[in-house]
């Protein structure tokens, strides 16, 4: 039984909830969402709150979903591609067991995105500054990461493989 938390972080459409679901499921702990339980929470969807509250509010229930899932163990937690941004988010996080990044190209994440309109960060947003997103993202990504998980070219089910046999 693993007592820490695996928090997975990435780019917007880099698999998270779909591989968190998946290696939870694989290592019978429970699965977050912080998007999710944002959601729960304020009982509106991602771009409902952006545009009735702004991004700055959205900040402020990630930090809040970050307090609550730092105190759980053994569980999978999946976060949004912004999660990283705030320290206090992944000092938390980060005492409470191992943070994966799934690293994608951007190539490959225009790919994979289905639906921009569900993604405030993305919508009707020039490739140039998706472009530098991603750059400023990665760095972070990088910077609090335990493990990096390349995912090119590679299904859910080969990620989340990859990631049980370094976990267990
Ligand atoms: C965001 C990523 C989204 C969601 C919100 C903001 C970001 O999550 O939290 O739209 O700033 O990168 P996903 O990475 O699950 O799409």
């Amino acid at each position: 039984m693993i007592k820490k938390n695996i928090i997975l972080v990435g780019f917007m459409g880099s698999g998270k909830t779909s591989v968190g679901a998946k290696l939870a499921d694989m290592l019978k702990m429970e699965f977050y969402d912080t998007d999710v339980l944002i959601e729960e929470q304020t009982r509106m969807s991602i771009p409902e709150i952006f545009k009735l509250h702004g991004e700055e509010y959205f900040r402020q229930k990630e930090k809040q979903v970050a307090e609550i899932l730092s105190m759980k163990k053994g569980c999978v937690i999946s976060t949004g591609g912004g999660f990283v941004l705030q320290p206090h988010n992944m000092m938390h996080l980060k005492n409470s067991g191992t943070i994966v990044w799934l690293k994608a190209s951007l190539e490959s994440i225009f790919q994979r995105l289905k639906s921009y309109d569900s993604r405030p960060k993305l919508y009707q947003k020039e490739l140039i500054d998706i472009y530098a997103l991603y750059n400023e993202r990665n760095e972070l990504y990088l910077r609090y990461a335990d493990i990096c998980i390349e995912t090119d070219g590679k299904t859910i089910d080969q990620v989340t493989e990859e990631i049980y046999k370094i976990i267990i």
